[in-house]
């Protein structure tokens, strides 16, 4: 794939050297992606932390990001890599403090790339006080109203409230143990059973959740990713799906997506807007409907929202050119920033991914162990990354694809940390395969990730020897060189980064456009 710099004859619309004024700063940001528990260890315990993450800013700053979007640094038990909170103020020891935490961010802005934090609304952890209380308290209890607690089914209810699964396999209704030891309610859980449902029908978890947006926009947070965006209202009848699921309407799912869920992102943007220097609501919003997705991002809702239909297309050009028209014209009717993701902590790498002969991602379905050309899949990722990044909007990039890192899909199964693993009974073998500490320098694992003689969390594969940042680093061919120099022109010519764009006719399997009058992709 080629840039290729026409003379600029032609007037364009948002032309000119400098960016529209009233644009926001993501308008045409990159944002990398750090999970922290993989990007880099301080101390030398195997595990990624804030320290680690401190040191490595000035190799953010050269690869010549905006942004990071950090994965959740909360307490947590890490059941689900941090999904699972068990407080939204304090900073998990295993990463750092409250004041290493202050201390990166403030480094990060030295720098001039901003910080955005990952929020959790819709679940927080088993071992929240909020939860813990609940479960000490008989039925009835109000502390037990910020959960959703409901009887069984059955003679002696043994039988979940309904018939609602977890996403990650099994029931989503775990029963409780009162305090005398006698069988209990049951509790809602869309996800694992130590991240139990929080209820947004109840005005502590509202005043809750605005008390944390603030506290982390005090310490100088740019923005929040917001965490399973469209789950979050349920309707409280929590009625059983039966087997009509797809034919309920729009807004009608018992908690997919429900009308009510907006009424919380607009009290969202009013505190995002009450801070200077425009701060960024960005949703993880995964919906099939182009028109139901619209809304998350009306005037007053979140400034954007990732683009799962990009991410998740095969690698043909007829399906990238009807999911780049579809994402701007949906965009056309909005002010809010269209987005371009190839990869996130959640789904199989785009090395491994377009190395196989089907290219596409579902959630579903992952296909770890599928045979994959790596070097078929590396070229397709090249190409991938250099399209994402001369599209109109905000491009994500999820740490490790500016190095071709591969999905690692041998990992030992006594390893698998995933709940995926355990909960799909054994047969998803889950998503740590991403999640795999990166190589930064050296000819055997660690590879600089974590102190020499200390063991990784997940261990790297001996292949990555060819491809740590030492060594892609000035070389000139490399993914990260790639990805450097891509950003830099992506930094100079403000054409890529206006939003104006136009099909040019080309041959069949290829794509060619125009960006903002004088650059023809
Ligand atoms: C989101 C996160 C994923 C997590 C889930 C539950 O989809 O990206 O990693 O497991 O929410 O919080």
């Amino acid at each position: 794939m080629t840039f290729v710099r026409e003379r600029a004859t032609k007037p364009h619309a948002s032309g000119g050297e400098a960016p529209r004024p009233a644009a926001p700063w993501w308008s045409a940001a990159s944002i990398y992606q750090i999970y922290l528990r993989s990007f880099a260890d301080g101390n030398g315990d195997g595990t990624g932390d804030l320290a680690g993450c401190r040191s490595h800013l000035s190799y953010l700053a050269e690869l010549g990001v905006d942004a990071v979007w950090l994965n959740p640094w909360y307490l947590s038990p890490l059941a689900d890599g941090g999904y699972d909170v068990a407080d939204y103020r304090q900073i998990d020891p295993q990463f750092g403090s409250l004041a290493d935490a202050e201390a990166l961010i403030a480094d990060a802005h030295a720098l001039g790339i901003r910080v955005i934090l990952d929020v959790v609304p819709n679940h927080c952890s088993d071992q929240h006080p909020w939860f813990l209380e609940a479960l000490s308290v008989p039925p009835g209890a109000p502390e037990r109203e910020r959960f959703y607690f409901r009887p069984g089914r059955g003679d002696a209810g043994e039988l979940p409230p309904s018939d609602w699964q977890s996403q990650f396999g099994g029931p989503a209704w775990t029963r409780t143990t009162n305090v005398d030891g006698t069988p209990g309610d049951w509790y809602l859980h869309l996800f694992a059973p130590e991240q139990p449902d929080l209820n947004w029908g109840n005005p502590d978890v509202r005043a809750e959740f605005e008390s944390v947006l603030r506290f982390w926009f005090d310490r100088g947070a740019d923005g929040f990713r917001i965490d399973s965006a469209a789950l979050v209202a349920k309707d409280p009848a929590l009625a059983d799906l039966g087997p009509g699921e797809a034919a309920k309407g729009p807004g009608q799912h018992p908690y997919l997506d429900r009308d009510e869920v907006h009424e919380t992102y607009r009290s969202w943007r009013r505190i995002a807007d009450d801070y200077p220097d425009r701060r960024l609501l960005i949703g993880e919003v995964w919906l099939e409907d182009a028109d139901r997705f619209a809304l998350y991002l009306r005037d007053d809702e979140l400034h954007s929202a990732f683009n799962f239909d990009f991410l998740c297309c095969p690698f043909e050009a007829q399906a990238l050119h009807r999911v780049i028209d579809g994402t701007l014209s949906a965009h056309a009717r909005l002010s809010a920033t269209p987005t371009w993701v190839l990869g996130n902590h959640d789904v199989v790498r785009p090395v491994t991914r377009y190395g196989r002969a089907r290219t596409e991602f579902k959630m579903s379905e992952r296909r770890i162990g599928d045979p994959s050309d790596i070097a078929l899949g590396t070229r397709r990722a090249r190409a991938a990354a250099l399209l994402a990044f001369s599209l109109p909007g905000t491009v994500y990039i999820y740490q490790g694809e500016e190095l071709g890192l591969w999905e690692v899909e041998d990992l030992p199964e006594d390893l698998l940390q995933d709940p995926l693993w355990a909960r799909s009974k054994k047969t998803d073998r889950g998503r740590d395969g991403c999640r795999v500490p990166l190589p930064w320098s050296g000819q055997k694992p660690p590879f600089g990730f974590t102190g020499d003689g200390a063991s990784p969390w997940l261990p790297q594969p001996e292949g990555w020897r060819e491809l740590t940042a030492d060594v892609q680093r000035s070389e000139p061919g490399s993914m990260l060189e790639l990805y450097r120099s891509a950003l830099s022109l992506r930094g100079r010519l403000s054409s890529l980064r206006a939003r104006d764009f136009a099909w040019v006719p080309s041959p069949e399997g290829t794509l060619c456009y125009r960006r903002g009058g004088d650059i023809v992709v």
